[in-house]
């Protein structure tokens, strides 16, 4: 599948996922992904940030409200309508459109920082972006990222439960399977039936890479990895949201926080 054709899918993705998002069903972003990468996130106030693939921007508002002076871009012109609307509507100051992380147009070292919220795995070519982050990055700057786990949420992931519904295993697979484009179709799993019912699912183009790859390939742009992380969750909120229980058993996410040499 070529870049056309994903940005294609995300085009046709974008305003269910924006009213999704919005109405509060992607559970693990917002109450795990998000406050876990904040958290690990170094002080941003005062630095200008890119977010690369930022969406609706959830994300890149969370990071103007910290103080940093933002730049959002995605390939899919209906999630920048929805992100420049919320602008409008209550100002951040952040500047947002549409382009290719891929192919950043920017000039080199314009960012103290670069941000990729769950977006990276959806780009075909994962070398060419990491290379553009660290292009735009200043010296010194981070690019910090999450992705979905390349070892716990491969190509196939299914969540074992017990007859009482506590999560038992996780069972993966297609590990080390060439996965360039194929699509996955999917909603948010907490979202009403009667709202799944209504819309398409979403069509997801997955590039996988293996956490070997992954690794070489931010070594070989010149990154020093700094900080890893794998959100879970305590057993009180598996107990209260059974939904998020998964991550107790094996992560769904990876997050790093990478760094441009001074
Ligand atoms: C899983 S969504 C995450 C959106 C947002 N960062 C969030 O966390 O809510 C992946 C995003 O990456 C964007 N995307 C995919 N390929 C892209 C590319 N080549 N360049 C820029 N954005 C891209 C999609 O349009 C989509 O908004």
């Amino acid at each position: 599948m070529d870049a056309s054709e994903v940005a294609a899918c995300w085009e046709a993705n974008a305003e269910t996922w924006t009213r999704h998002a919005r109405s509060g069903y992607d559970r693990y972003r917002d109450e795990v992904n998000t406050p876990v990468f904040l958290a690990n996130l170094p002080p941003v106030v005062g630095s200008s940030g890119l977010d690369i693939g930022c969406g609706e921007g959830f994300n890149t508002r969370k990071l103007a409200e910290l103080g940093a002076a933002m730049t959002g871009i995605d390939i899919a012109p209906t999630f920048i309508r929805h992100a420049q609307e919320a602008e409008a509507a209550q100002p951040l100051g952040i500047a947002y459109q549409v382009g290719d992380g891929m192919a950043l147009p920017f000039a080199n070292e314009s960012f103290d920082f670069a941000t990729a919220f769950m977006s990276l795995m959806d780009m075909p070519e994962q070398h060419r972006v990491l290379a553009e982050a660290g292009r735009v990055l200043k010296p010194g700057g981070f690019l910090q990222f999450s992705i979905l786990h390349p070892c716990f949420s491969p190509p196939y992931r299914k969540v074992l439960r017990e007859p009482d519904g506590r999560v038992r295993a996780i069972e993966v697979g297609g590990y080390f399977g060439a996965v360039q484009g194929d699509v996955e179709t999917w909603r948010f799993g907490t979202a009403p039936e009667h709202e799944k019912a209504k819309v398409e699912p979403f069509r997801v183009p997955r590039f996988h890479r293996t956490l070997s790859e992954w690794l070489n390939l931010i070594v070989a742009t010149g990154f020093s990895i700094e900080h890893v992380d794998e959100p879970t969750v305590d057993a009180a909120t598996a107990e209260a949201v059974p939904y998020l229980a998964d991550l107790r058993v094996g992560p769904l996410f990876l997050h790093l926080r990478v760094r441009k040499p001074a």
